[in-house]
């Protein structure tokens, strides 16, 4: 039975290789991002290839466009086997939303949650579905529950990891409260030679082309992500770095601070006009 799989992120790096895996071997993808260019190729080589994809244009960094594309996706797909979450943008300086959040936070964490949560009821028309959240699962960098959004002395690699954070403690109230619903697997790549999109300054551009010499392809992300896909983990949450399980039994993945998150967040959802 061909399977659906939502890939937000997926017109570059990590989430392009993913849905391409997927429509190679005959599944259904879903492609989430803002940009056609980038969408385009991957869509005329489905059209020749076993499955399909669609590609759905939405800047998630918007809490209302996500919330649009959770309603627009339940509609279209009554069954969602999985969801592969991959988008982010990185920014040396700091940037604010139209909505008030810092884009970081509104993109890498906001529009995630959003998304899990959003998209249960398809969840449960699959026999087992899983979300998977590339990020950097385990990272130890502080949480700063006063600043969550870096308004002080921002500096974008440590937005990116505090966000990461966040996502982790995501992983620990989505496992909780919807353990029968989907599997949650937090998940690291590891440095990989990606899209890397972003707006840097010189410095920081000259190190991303450094790294993106350095690692390894996004095709190598593919398979470990394709095995969590097709044979999760029992436990409602796991984290994994590439093949290799992380333990999630550390006060990093904490369920008193998932909660103290999950309030805040709820919060600054509520005030979010629908
Ligand atoms: N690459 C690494 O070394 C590395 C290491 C550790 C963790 N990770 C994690 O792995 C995941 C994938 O990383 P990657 O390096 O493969 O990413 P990437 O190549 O930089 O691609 C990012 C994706 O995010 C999408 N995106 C950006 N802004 C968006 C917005 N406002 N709305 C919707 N989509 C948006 C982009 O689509 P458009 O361009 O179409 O907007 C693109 O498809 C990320 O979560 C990252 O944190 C990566």
């Amino acid at each position: 039975m061909t399977k659906t799989y939502v890939i937000q992120g997926g017109t570059d790096g990590i989430g392009a290789a993913v849905a391409r895996a997927l429509f190679l071997r005959g599944d259904h993808a879903v492609i989430l991002g803002t940009n056609p260019e980038k969408a385009a190729p991957l869509l005329r080589e489905a059209a020749g290839a076993p499955g399909s994809a669609d590609f759905v244009r939405a800047d998630l960094s918007l809490v209302s466009n996500t919330r649009q594309t959770v309603s627009d996706l339940l509609e279209a797909y009554p069954r969602i086997d999985g969801l592969v979450l991959c988008a982010r943008f990185f920014r040396t300086y700091r940037s604010v939303t139209s909505e008030g959040f810092e884009d970081n936070f509104a993109l890498f964490y906001l529009s995630r949650a959003l998304l899990s949560y959003g998209l249960l009821p398809s969840f449960d028309k699959s026999d087992g579905a899983v979300i998977i959240n590339a990020a950097g699962p385990g990272h130890d960098t502080p949480i700063d529950w006063d600043d969550l959004q870096s308004a002080r002395n921002y500096d974008g690699v440590r937005a990116m990891f505090m966000t990461g954070r966040l996502n982790d403690l995501h992983g620990v109230t989505f496992a909780e409260r919807h353990a029968d619903r989907a599997s949650y697997v937090l998940f690291h790549p590891g440095t990989t030679s990606t899209g890397f999109v972003g707006e840097f300054d010189r410095p920081t551009a000259a190190y991303i082309e450094q790294q993106k010499l350095l690692s390894k392809p996004a095709t190598d992300v593919v398979p470990p992500i394709l095995r969590l896909l097709d044979d999760p983990p029992e436990e409602p949450l796991s984290a994994f770095n590439m093949y290799n399980e992380l333990s999630i039994r550390s006060p990093l993945f904490s369920p008193a601070s998932a909660a103290r998150l999950e309030d805040i967040t709820a919060q600054l959802l509520d005030d979010v006009a629908k």
